[in-house]
């Protein structure tokens, strides 16, 4: 995995994409909001009526759309509102991980937390912590990257084209 941290042009700041659970870690941003606790502003949050709810299709997304780093917040084993649901959201984040990993996506940048409706202070630590870990890391650039690959694309179906038509050019002649 490379941590080095990547070039940038002096304005980028990381994007941040939250998925937390309704019952307990939105509520916990909700409080530190209004208990006026400061973190950093780069998250955009989604709620989710549990943590069991949140699909490795969305992650890829984020990662695909431009997000820099995943959090999903859930509530404490045993307090799943739905039994089991952060049960089913643990099993999920092992097997993505891996598959991020995979993917070449450093690991700081998906992060599982159980973060109660109390623990506002907790909201403010993980996001701070995860911002600045961001900021070492740099843009993580999957949007350029797949404008790169489509354009490579492009280049080789052209060149397939204009070596078939020199082909069948020569077959007739
Ligand atoms: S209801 Fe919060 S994780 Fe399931």
């Amino acid at each position: 995995m490379n941590a080095t941290p990547k070039p940038t042009n002096g304005s980028w700041s990381p994007s941040l994409v939250a998925f937390f659970c309704n019952w307990c870690t939105y509520t916990a941003a909700d409080l530190a909001g209004v208990s006026r606790m400061k973190y950093a502003p780069n998250i955009r949050t989604i709620r989710l009526m549990c943590s069991g709810r949140v699909d490795p299709q969305f992650i890829l997304d984020a990662f695909s759309k431009g997000a820099d780093g995943v959090l999903i917040g859930g509530c404490h084993p045993n307090d799943c509102h739905y039994a089991e649901g952060n049960y089913k959201c643990l099993r999920r984040f092992r097997l993505i991980k891996r598959m991020v990993a995979d993917l070449g996506i450093e690991e700081q940048r998906l992060r599982l937390e159980w973060i109660s409706a109390a623990e506002g202070e907790k909201v403010k630590t993980v996001v701070n912590e995860m911002v600045d870990q961001l900021k070492a890391l740099g843009p993580l650039g999957i949007p350029k990257q797949f404008a790169e690959w489509d354009a490579e694309m492009t280049r080789l179906e052209h060149a397939a084209q204009t070596s078939q038509s020199a082909e069948s050019e020569v077959a007739h002649a």
